[in-house]
């Protein structure tokens, strides 16, 4: 495995290299990235990796000091799962200087779940993945359905800027009691960190009354609602069921909706999601 630092660097590594995977990453590895990077191992000959806390995709407040930056572990990590290039830039390396050009999303895909509670972060996130897919360009994006409004984003940005990248979405890897896989679980203590198991506990109730024929978003919502009030530590900032590729509200899932939470547990802010589709 190479580690490359440079633009240059990575340009002449790519110079004879075809049929690239290529995992987008903020570090902190956990075996979540390892199941895209192992997806992406399979199924081409190179595989990128890129490790970047982006300062673009950060609100002011939010957590970009904080973040866990793991380099040296990372690095044995991606060794370990056969990456054939880590790709791990500076913030002046990547970024140059700034006022940049950016990749501003579609509206419509970003007035629910987490765009209106994080202004600016999916044009953070749409901005440096052209960026990447750019520099790098790959055959295909490997990305996380645990972030389904990234996916979801980052396809139509895709389709509408013609970048011509296939994207691969890897199921959402768990916990032994349902927790989500997150570099940010790191933050949790040992008290939140059961409590923490409650979010998936919600959306597994909802899945299960969706398995047994409920179609309607007020009762499936209300059901992770309840699940959620059990545990006080859980301050929840929303749950919304809505139609996957255009991220809008759905009232009744006719073939599929994504139900999607954010909480707090305490200052940690955490994510999950699951896909109901009917068989
Ligand atoms: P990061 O949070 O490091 O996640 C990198 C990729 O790993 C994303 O596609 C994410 O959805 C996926 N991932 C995270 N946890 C996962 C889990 N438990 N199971 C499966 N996949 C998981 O998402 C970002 O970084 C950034 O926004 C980025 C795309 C790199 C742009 O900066």
């Amino acid at each position: 495995m190479r580690l490359i630092h440079t633009l240059a660097g990575l340009q002449t590594a790519l110079a004879d290299r075809e049929a690239v995977g290529f995992v987008p990453t903020m570090g902190a590895l956990h075996p979540g990235h390892g199941a895209l990077i192992r997806a992406a191992r399979q199924e081409h000959r190179t595989v990128v990796v890129s490790i970047f806390v982006n300062p673009l995709q950060f609100a002011p407040g939010e957590d970009f000091a904080q973040y866990p930056r793991t380099l040296e572990a990372d690095e044995a990590l991606c060794a370990s799962w056969g990456v054939d290039i880590l790709f791990a830039p500076t913030v002046p390396e990547l970024l140059g200087s700034a006022p940049l050009t950016q990749v501003v999303p579609p509206v419509t895909l970003t007035q629910n779940l987490c765009a209106p509670h994080r202004p600016g972060h999916f044009t953070g996130v749409a901005t440096i993945v052209t960026l990447l897919l750019q520099m790098i360009r790959p055959h295909t994006l490997y990305l996380g359905q645990k972030d389904a409004q990234q996916v979801a984003i980052l396809q139509r940005v895709i389709q509408d800027l013609r970048l011509g990248v296939q994207v691969r979405v890897v199921p959402t890897v768990r916990e032994a009691d349902g927790l989500a896989l997150s570099s940010r679980n790191r933050y949790l203590n040992p008290a939140q960190r059961p409590q923490a198991g409650r979010i998936y506990q919600g959306l597994h109730r909802a899945e299960t009354l969706f398995q047994q024929g409920e179609r309607q978003a007020g009762v499936l919502v209300e059901a992770v609602a309840q699940e959620l009030a059990q545990e006080s530590a859980l301050k929840i900032q929303y749950i919304e069921l809505i139609h996957p590729p255009t991220l809008q509200p759905l009232t009744r899932i006719e073939t599929e909706g994504l139900l999607a939470v954010a909480v707090f547990l305490g200052d940690v802010r955490l994510i999950d999601n699951v896909l109901l589709k009917s068989r």
